[in-house]
């Protein structure tokens, strides 16, 4: 049995795993499977439109009467720098004339955007059982909105201090991100991305540091993972890059090829996809401007001057330009159904720790 039976007692979910939340690749459908298997299903929302976010959470739960959670960033939004625009096409010209783009031409793509009071109506509207946030919290007169609306609210921290910072601040979980883990870092209170721990320091330090339960998260792909962070004090997981190479996630074909032939040490942290850092399988544009560039305009700003680019990669096949969020643990992701890969990793986790208890 779980050794820890806060989380479950929280979400009311079978196991004590929480289906990551990501932009771009997850929709309802992999949240749906994910939740079906037992595990929280999330639904990403920093990319979609209100109206898009109400489809999408609708759909879950015309599915599956478990519980759902969605998910915000909830970063200080700043308007995009004139000057630092330009400079950042001037460096990715080079890009545009390779793929025949005018780079005088307006971009319109879809961005990432923070809470706001608008997605907070629809949260008071849905009423989802779990609220998550990245990048902290949001000001509080929303976060009492969704509080007053009912929704457990849980955050990131990836230092002892935001752990801190979000147990006073009202949140009722937190998932301690190691460095190890896919996609953008959770950091507010910090932006030393050299200096975030790695799973196996953060989570007992955090535990140790605050009451609420504690969501593992970072290269968590199988049951020995999951075992591990049980026996470092975490009370659930919160796994992402073993879910990508589901059949239900949204990953384009050439980026599933990337994330098949990943390595232990494909993975990097960058800054040029987006602005903010975050961990994904080395690229072209990763490697030739970054992995850490000084002209990327701030988050989300970056992603717009590449997004042309992307697009006509991607039409090519190339994933050059197109962010592989993914872990450490890339490699021990399998090609599964989500429901299946759920409870095969909870039954695994199982195993491991009545193994190890004998
Ligand atoms: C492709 C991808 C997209 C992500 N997008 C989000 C997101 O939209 N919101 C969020 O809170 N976390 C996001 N994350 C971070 C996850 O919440 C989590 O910290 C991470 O997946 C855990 O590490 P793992 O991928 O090694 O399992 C993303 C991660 C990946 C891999």
């Amino acid at each position: 049995m779980w050794p820890d039976r806060r989380l479950l007692e929280l979400f009311k979910t079978e196991f004590p795993i929480v289906l990551a939340p990501m932009a771009g690749v997850v929709d309802a459908e992999l949240a749906i499977a994910a939740a079906q298997g037992g595990a929280l299903g999330s639904l990403p929302c920093a990319m979609l439109s209100v109206e898009k976010a109400r489809a999408q959470f609708n759909i879950i739960r015309q599915h599956v009467s478990a519980p759902v959670n969605m998910n915000f960033f909830c970063h200080r939004a700043v308007d995009a720098d004139a000057g630092r625009e330009a400079g950042w096409k001037r460096r990715l010209a080079p890009y545009y004339k390779e793929l025949g783009i005018d780079p005088a031409a307006p971009i319109n793509a879809a961005n990432r955007a923070p809470f706001d009071a608008a997605m907070c109506e629809l949260v008071e509207e849905l009423k989802p059982e779990v609220v998550s946030f990245h990048f902290g919290l949001p000001d509080r007169t929303l976060l009492k909105r969704v509080k007053a609306a009912g929704c457990i609210v849980i955050s990131s921290a990836t230092i002892v201090k935001e752990a801190i910072w979000l147990e006073e601040n009202g949140a009722d979980a937190i998932i301690a991100q190691g460095a190890e883990a896919g996609g953008h870092r959770g950091m507010f209170l910090t932006e030393d991305i050299a200096g975030q721990p790695g799973i196996f320091a953060l989570v007992p330090q955090v535990v140790d540091a605050v009451k609420v339960p504690v969501i593992a998260a970072g290269a968590i792909a199988d049951g020995r993972g999951i075992a591990a962070a049980f026996a470092l004090g975490a009370a659930g997981v919160q796994i992402g890059t073993a879910y990508l190479r589901c059949p239900e996630s949204k990953v384009i074909a050439p980026a599933r090829a990337a994330l098949a032939q990943a390595l232990d040490d494909s993975t990097v942290i960058t800054n040029v996809l987006t602005g903010r850092p975050a961990r994904g399988v080395a690229n072209r544009v990763m490697r030739e401007v970054g992995p850490i560039s000084p002209d990327a305009p701030g988050f989300p700003h970056a992603a717009t001057g590449l997004a042309p680019l992307k697009a006509a990669a991607e039409k090519l096949g190339k994933v050059d330009f197109t962010n592989l969020w993914a872990g450490q643990a890339v490699r021990l992701g399998r090609e599964m159904p989500a429901a299946e890969l759920t409870r095969v990793l909870a039954g695994a986790a199982l195993a491991r720790m009545s193994q190890m208890a004998g």
